[in-house]
């Protein structure tokens, strides 16, 4: 009962009373890094010509259209495909101040966008198979070096979820917490949580308007689904822990 109450007080915003609250930002501590970079890591850069593959503009039938798809054809999405899904999940419009702050397609609570996206390919064209992970600002691929086994264990750990690996392309999203712990300290988690919200919808109405689709995957052993991605699952108050929030499945629709 005590866990579940503290809990709910994690989903409360503050009150009066706290709204000055002990965070590094009103320390004066310096604000985190925007994004992650994996050094020495091949870029590939991605197309950002979308007219041709918007197929669909009716916001109201992407509304209403809207649904989880769990099975997808067997045919390749493109790499301008998979490059207007990342824009649009996570893309950056705008750098601001001084290179501190991004504005992307997908709001974020004080615009801190705490996550980084990571993409494994199984079948996207133009793209060998792998995981990738996602430079919003130059909106580019880093290709990362898999893990032994990285495959054959994903969906093990998204407990037996076979539609990530089945799926031509899957995204899987982490959070850095401490960007959004800096400025929001113990209100950091609520907002992130509400962040994650406003991209997955994002990539469900992206998904949608290229007569492709998704489900979000928000089950899976949070253990065993870092260990592959190489994060450090020791619980800690790490400036740079980083850790996986969820995932989602991604292909062109059943005809
Ligand atoms: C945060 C979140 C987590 C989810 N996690 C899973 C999941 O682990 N596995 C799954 O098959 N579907 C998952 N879904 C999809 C929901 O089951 C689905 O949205 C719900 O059944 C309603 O169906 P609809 O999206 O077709 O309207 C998730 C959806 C959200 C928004």
């Amino acid at each position: 009962m005590e866990e579940i109450k503290q809990l709910r007080e994690m989903m409360k915003s503050y009150t009066a009373a706290d709204e000055d609250f002990d965070s590094d930002m009103n320390h004066d501590l310096p604000k985190p890094a925007l994004v992650k970079y994996y050094e020495g890591s091949k870029r590939i850069s991605l197309p950002k010509d979308f007219e041709k593959i918007l197929q669909n503009n009716n916001f109201y039938q992407l509304l209403t259209n809207r649904k989880s798809h769990r099975k997808y054809d067997e045919e390749a999405i493109s790499l301008e495909e998979l490059s207007f899904l990342l824009y649009a999940t996570q893309g950056v419009k705008d750098v601001l101040k001084d290179k501190t702050v991004t504005l992307r397609n997908v709001p974020s609570g004080g615009a801190i966008h705490p996550f980084e996206t990571y993409i494994y390919a199984n079948n996207v064209s133009g793209l060998e198979e792998g995981l990738y992970h996602y430079l919003p600002i130059e909106h580019e691929l880093e290709q990362l070096t898999l893990i032994d086994f990285f495959k054959e264990t994903i969906a093990e750990a998204f407990l037996g979820q076979t539609f990530l690996t089945e799926a031509p392309v899957a995204f899987y999203w982490s959070i850095i917490p401490y960007r959004c712990e800096w400025k929001y300290a113990s209100k950091a988690h609520r907002v992130a949580l509400m962040d994650l919200g406003c991209v997955c919808q994002t990539l469900y109405l992206a998904a949608e308007s290229i007569s492709c689709g998704t489900c979000m995957v928000g089950a899976y052993d949070q253990e065993m689904a870092d260990s592959l991605f190489g994060f450090d699952t020791t619980p800690g108050e790490k400036k740079d822990a980083e850790f996986l929030l969820g995932g989602a499945g991604v292909g062109r629709r059943p005809q």
